[in-house]
């Protein structure tokens, strides 16, 4: 009956709320408020899920209250076959066989329940209480459903990996396997970086998961997690290690210093060349300097870089595992400074209106930085600097207008810079003006074939620009410093200006000098020269001015030769004159017409100077007054004579001449016939002569005479070498004793005299010694001997210019020279009395000169 209300039995299945935890505990699902089920017999059936974890135990209820029967049943799922596990039909609980495969199953005592203490597997399945209620009265059957579903933990899951060093790019593939564990099992691939961040990596229901395009970033731990409603378990870690690389390296250069060219490094520096490439495993390096390995390793160092080491650095790296490489590549430039010190000058420019600066520091690499300084600043006001302009290959330029400069000078520095330099070095230059005014001046060269004019203005910085213009397009362009302009010898115009000009960029207006050439014009001190027979006399010439370019004066002699220095003549010259002096003049040969002449580029000039050499004045007639024997023995004559006082010229001495008349053995008849026969014959014979050079003498003895010989005797009075008219002879008379009272008594009368007279001019000369010296030192202190010097020079001078015609700029005087005769130096008796004069007077008007004296020299006895 029982099995036939089981069977009648409507299942109304309810689904109760239940939870889950993960450790496998079953939680009783909360029965729903029991529902009364209709009285009408009707079966009431209770649904419900248990759920429980094999090996764990579980709690089947059967209703709220115990029911008077019940009967427990199982049914296998994927069978229909109901089969009773236990039953109580009010006698106690009966287990059944079966009871065995489900699991330690108990009945929970005052209660329908049923405890499996460890739940198999096989519990799986629908377990049925039906229960039954008040069989007595009113009879109730409830069918509880109790769907047992025994869950099987997840083991502890382990990892695999497809690959576990995959290279960058591929795919692989994770499986999570496990043993055992009931489905649903979720999955959960975690990864955990190198440093420790831990991250799902992946999750889902499959136990595997695909990874493509593998990278770097998948280097790491992973674990897979597997859950299911009962548990979840992680698998233990896997390492994974992407295979990548080499990327490009990168190139850390120390000191780091990037240019537009390149890395750059400063000379003699410490250079370090880093490598980094990112690479599984871990990059080779090798460093090459121009294509050429120069090094293996990441860090290349290069102590004390020098300039040679300028070039390209690359970095290859290398994956030794997957045989792959890359490369990078940097330039290193090493800058280096210049060597020295920047040079610093300046010169003309825009035709020496204006002035360069030029600033120069060659070398180096980069090029130095040069810029200037100093006076620019103040006095250009910004243009200066707007004419800077830096050439990278020279240097530094800069344009300055004069306006903006000191004329006198302005000093500029140019200071030059280098990164390779810790300090700034500087040069400096000055500019400033010739100190002196440009110098002209003329030559020519020594075989007369050029005239050279010469301009220079030396000094200055910048140099000068120095050009000539002359006539006639004789101009040449400018030159610095000094100029030269040459003419072929006799091609320079006379008269004109050649003008030098000399333009300094400091000075607005450019200097000049100028030279006019000009012919050269003579002059001479006279053009008449009159000089007494014997006497050394100069002719003079000379320029009139310093003729550019000078030239010799030649002087040619009367002959028309051209002089040189001999006995006869005396040359002396400079540039400016010539002096020529012929030496003892001579009547007959040095008379006559004398030429000095010259010439230069643009001209020439002679001047004659005549040459009159004149005889001494004839000297006055001379008587003998007396020729006696002085001696018995007539071997001496005593010989006295006096001068004629109106003779025109003065004496200078005597010849005393005897001539051999007759001899006296022979004087038989004593007849005057005879003795003129004598005479006669020894008129034939020669003069012996006693020449006596002092014109004071009046008398003489002749010595030596033969007795037995009767001679003559004559006396000529001479002035130099002019002689005058021999005397009278006489023949000495007998000598007789009375005579000499007489003679001795007239020559002591004539002495007192001279005596008077001596003392009357003695007085004149020494009251007026001052006006007239010559006198005074004629008397008192010169010598007869220099007296000779009796030339008298009138004032003129002869000018002779260059057409050859003569000028007369001095007053020439085309009268003759005066001469004034030798002064009379004698202890005779002299008066100053102008009444009769034996020489010319000097001509009158010029104060300078000797005061006229006439002395008379009268002699007695
Ligand atoms: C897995 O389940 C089977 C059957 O229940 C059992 O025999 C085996 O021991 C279990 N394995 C593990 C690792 O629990
Ligand atoms: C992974 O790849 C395998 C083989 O290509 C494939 O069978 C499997 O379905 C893939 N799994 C996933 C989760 O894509
Ligand atoms: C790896 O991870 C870094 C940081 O998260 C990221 O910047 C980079 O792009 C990743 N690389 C790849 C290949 O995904
Ligand atoms: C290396 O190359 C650079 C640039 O091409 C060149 O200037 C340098 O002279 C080279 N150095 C040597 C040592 O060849
Ligand atoms: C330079 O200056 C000189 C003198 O002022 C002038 O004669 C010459 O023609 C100038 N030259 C130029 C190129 O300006
Ligand atoms: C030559 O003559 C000049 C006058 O023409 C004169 O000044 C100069 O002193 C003379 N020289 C000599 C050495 O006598
Ligand atoms: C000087 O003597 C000469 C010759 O005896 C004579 O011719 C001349 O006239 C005399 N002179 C004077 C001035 O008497």
């Amino acid at each position: 009956m029982v099995a036939k209300l089981l069977g009648l039995a409507f299942l109304y299945l309810t689904t109760s709320p239940f939870t889950f935890t993960a450790h496998g505990i079953s939680v009783y699902p909360v029965p729903t408020a029991a529902v009364e089920i209709n009285q009408n017999w009707e079966v009431v059936y209770r649904d419900a899920n248990v759920y429980g974890v094999v090996g764990k135990a579980v709690i089947l209820e059967c209703g709220a209250t115990v029911p008077d029967m019940y009967i427990w049943s199982f049914t296998k799922p994927g069978t229909e076959a109901i089969r009773a596990v236990v039953y109580n039909l009010g006698k106690g609980p009966v287990v059944q066989k079966l009871a065995e495969t489900l699991g330690q199953l108990t009945i929970i005592s005052n209660s329908a329940a049923v405890n499996i203490d460890k739940v198999p597997l096989a519990a799986h399945g629908l377990f049925t209480c039906q229960a039954f209620y008040d069989i007595n009265q009113e009879p109730k059957v409830y069918y509880y459903y109790v769907h047992l579903i025994v869950r099987v933990p997840v083991t502890n899951p382990y990892l695999l990996m497809s690959d576990a060093s995959p290279v960058e790019g591929s795919s692989m593939w994770m499986r999570c396997n496990l043993e055992n564990g009931t489905e649903p099992i979720q999955y959960v691939w975690q990864h955990e970086t190198r440093v420790g961040n831990v991250t799902v990596f992946a999750r889902g229901s499959g136990n595997q998961i695909n990874v493509t395009d593998i990278n770097r970033n998948h280097t790491g731990w992973y674990r897979c997690v597997a859950s299911n409603a009962v548990n979840s378990e992680t698998s233990s870690r896997l390492w994974l290690d992407t295979i990548y690389g080499p990327d490009v390296p990168r190139i850390d250069v120390t000191p780091y210093s990037i240019t537009e060219r390149g890395y750059s490094a400063l000379e003699r520096e410490t250079v370090s060349l880093m490598c980094q490439a990112q690479s599984n495993p871990a990059s080779q390096y090798v460093w090459f300097y121009n294509n050429s390995q120069v090094y293996a390793g990441p860090q290349y160092t290069i102590t004390k870089v020098l300039r040679m080491h300028t070039g390209d650095y690359a970095c290859l790296a290398q994956n030794t595992y997957l045989n792959t490489r890359s490369k990078k590549t940097i330039s290193l430039t090493v800058y280096y400074p210049p060597d020295g010190s920047p040079s610093c000058s300046v010169e003309p420019a825009l035709n020496h209106t204006s002035l360069r600066l030029l600033c120069s520091w060659p070398g180096g690499f980069p090029s130095p930085s040069l810029h200037w300084t100093g006076d620019l600043i103040q006095a250009g006001r910004g243009q200066a600097n707007a004419g800077q302009r830096t050439n990278p290959q020279t240097g530094s330029d800069i344009l300055l207008a004069p306006e903006s400069l000191s004329p006198v000078s302005s000093s500029f520095t140019c200071v030059g810079s280098h990164p390779a330099l810790s300090r700034q070095t500087q040069c400096s230059t000055q500019t400033y003006l010739p100190p002196a005014e440009p110098v002209c001046f003329a030559y020519v060269t020594n075989t007369r074939q050029y005239l050279m004019l010469s301009c220079s203005w030396d000094g200055g910085a910048p140099k000068a620009l120095v050009w000539w213009e002359g006539p006639a397009g004789q101009s040449q362009g400018g030159q610095e410093n000094s100029n030269i302009l040459v003419l072929r010898y006799g091609t320079a115009r006379s008269g004109n200006p050649y003008t030098c000009y000399a333009k300094h960029p400091l000075l607005l207006q450019a200097k000049s000098c100028s030279l006019t050439l000009e012919a050269p014009v003579l002059l001479t001190q006279r053009s008449v020269v009159s000089v007494y027979e014997g006497s050394d006399v100069q002719l003079t010439c000379s320029q009139r001015s310093n003729y550019l370019p000078a030239n010799e004066i030649t002087w040619f002699n009367n002959q028309g030769v051209d002089v040189r220095d001999t006995s006869k003549y005396l040359l002396l010259r400079t540039s400016a004159w010539a002096n020529l002096t012929v030496k003892e003049a001579d009547e007959v040969q040095d008379s006559g017409e004398y030429r000095c002449s010259t010439s230069n580029a643009v001209g020439g000039a002679e001047i004659n100077i005549t040459l009159v050499v004149k005889k001494h004045p004839m000297p006055p007639n001379v008587t003998l007054v007396r020729v006696t024997y002085s001696s018995p023995k007539r071997s001496e004559v005593a010989l006295e004579w006096q001068v004629e006082s109106d003779a025109d010229g003065g004496w200078t001495g005597f010849f005393l001449e005897h001539q051999w008349v007759s001899e006296r053995p022979k004087k038989k008849e004593g007849s005057n016939g005879s003795l003129v026969q004598m005479e006669e014959r020894a008129a034939s014979q020669d003069w012996y002569r006693s020449v006596i050079q002092d014109p004071g003498v009046r008398s003489y003895t002749v010595r030596g005479l033969t007795p037995t010989v009767t001679y003559r005797f004559r006396v000529t009075p001479t002035n130099y070498r002019t002689v005058g008219h021999p005397s009278a002879t006489k023949t000495p008379a007998e000598p007789r004793s009375n005579m000499y009272p007489a003679v001795i008594g007239a020559a002591i009368g004539g002495m007192l005299f001279a005596a008077l007279l001596t003392v009357l001019l003695l007085v004149f000369i020494i009251r007026n010694r001052h006006d007239h010296p010559r006198l005074h030192d004629m008397l008192f202190g010169l010598q007869h001997s220099q007296s000779r010097e009796n030339i008298n020079f009138p004032e003129d001078e002869m000018v002779r210019g260059s057409e050859g015609g003569t000028e007369d700029i001095g007053g020439l005087s085309s009268s003759g020279p005066t001469i004034s005769i030798p002064r009379a130096s004698s202890p005779l008796s002299a008066t100053p009395s102008p009444s009769s004069t034996p020489s010319q007077a000097p001509p009158p008007g010029d104060d300078n000169e000797p005061v006229s004296v006439t002395i008379t020299v009268k002699s007695t006895g």
